[in-house]
């Protein structure tokens, strides 16, 4: 060891700490010449073998480097923890291109109410709105939907402690529209529904319907015929038929339900449609007088037809989606087909 080592020593020490590009690599500079194990420690330890009239002067360059190399270490963190402050201050650069995250799309059950909407708006249609959480009454009784009726049953309805509960079809606001306005009426209503139904491909606990109500002085099943069989062309092409079977809701009378071809295999018979050709989207009838003189309407005076239908099963087979739960799993890879 000699004193040449020792100066050059000091040099390369003091060239890496002003090299360091951050805290730790300046903490590695430190820990390698003065740490326990470091290269200052080392020299300290061979002062031994340096000939007596030599080290007092050897320990002075080994004093100049610990001292020189200590100066650079502090000066160099104070310089690295000033530029930091400097960046943080400064925020962000306004003028750096953003990362394109991609725009996104309207969810198909939107997609298809807006459509919905918009045909019945051709024909007169405007929308109204009515709240989830509703009323026994207007959810059931004033439907002319006694109390032992099986949709009453606890199986099917969520009910909430404060005695009202969360409806299980659009229908409730065909009354609280009735309620409000005097006739003609001729309203569509998209919203969501709440059964305890348990999930499966077809089958969700939530779901949506849009109703439709027309009320006027001579509105007649041939209306409701026309009209839906318009809205089903509008919606799925021209190549779609309609049929209209015999049913049974407490609130209409006569009651139908209405299917549409199956728009996958165009009739022939399919998974989605069951094999049966046709695909059931919507209840229907002439609106029962006892549900016009619960809204005090003169059922004597005026006549109307109302539908409900499901947005899902129109969605489903508009799309081609063959289960109910991709569109509720929000899964992007699944929505962004819709944008
Ligand atoms: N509310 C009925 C249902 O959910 C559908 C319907 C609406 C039937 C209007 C007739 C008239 O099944």
């Amino acid at each position: 060891m000699n004193a040449q080592e020792l100066v050059d020593l000091k040099q390369q020490a003091v060239a890496e700490a002003a090299a360091a590009a951050c805290l730790t690599e300046l903490d590695a500079v430190r820990v390698k010449h003065l740490g326990r194990k470091g290269l200052l420690p080392a020299i300290m330890e061979r002062m031994k073998e340096v000939p007596p009239d030599q080290r007092p002067e050897m320990g002075r360059l080994a004093n100049d480097l610990k001292q020189a190399l200590g100066q650079a270490l502090d000066d160099k963190k104070a310089a690295l923890q000033a530029a930091a402050k400097a960046g943080e201050r400064r925020g962000f650069d306004v003028t750096l291109s953003g990362a394109w995250r991609g725009l996104g799309s309207r969810h198909p059950i939107s997609l298809v109410v807006e459509e919905v909407v918009q045909i019945f708006n051709r024909l007169g249609f405007t929308v109204a709105d009515g709240p989830d959480i509703e009323t026994e009454y207007h959810n059931f009784d004033a439907l002319n939907t006694p109390a032992d009726h099986p949709s009453r049953d606890t199986q099917d309805t969520f009910w909430l402690t404060s005695g009202q509960l969360l409806r299980t079809q659009t229908s409730p606001v065909q009354i609280r529209v009735m309620e409000s306005r005097r006739p003609p009426v001729r309203i569509v209503t998209p919203g969501r529904c709440y059964r305890r139904d348990t999930v499966d491909a077809t089958h969700s606990a939530n779901f949506h319907q849009i109703e439709g109500l027309y009320v006027d002085r001579v509105v007649s099943l041939a209306d409701l015929k026309g009209d839906l069989g318009f809205f089903a062309q509008e919606m799925m092409g021209p190549n779609v038929k309609v049929r209209f079977r015999p049913h049974f809701f407490p609130f209409t009378e006569p009651s139908v339900e209405c299917d549409f071809s199956c728009h996958v295999c165009g009739g022939a018979g399919c998974r989605v449609c069951k094999q049966s050709g046709w695909i059931e989207i919507a209840g229907a009838g002439m609106v029962n007088p006892k549900v016009f003189k619960a809204v005090g309407y003169d059922p004597e005076d005026v006549t109307g037809y109302a539908f409900g239908m499901g947005i899902e099963r129109i969605a489903m087979i508009k799309f081609g989606i063959e289960d109910i739960r991709l569109l509720y799993d929000n899964d992007v890879r699944f929505l962004q087909q819709f944008a």
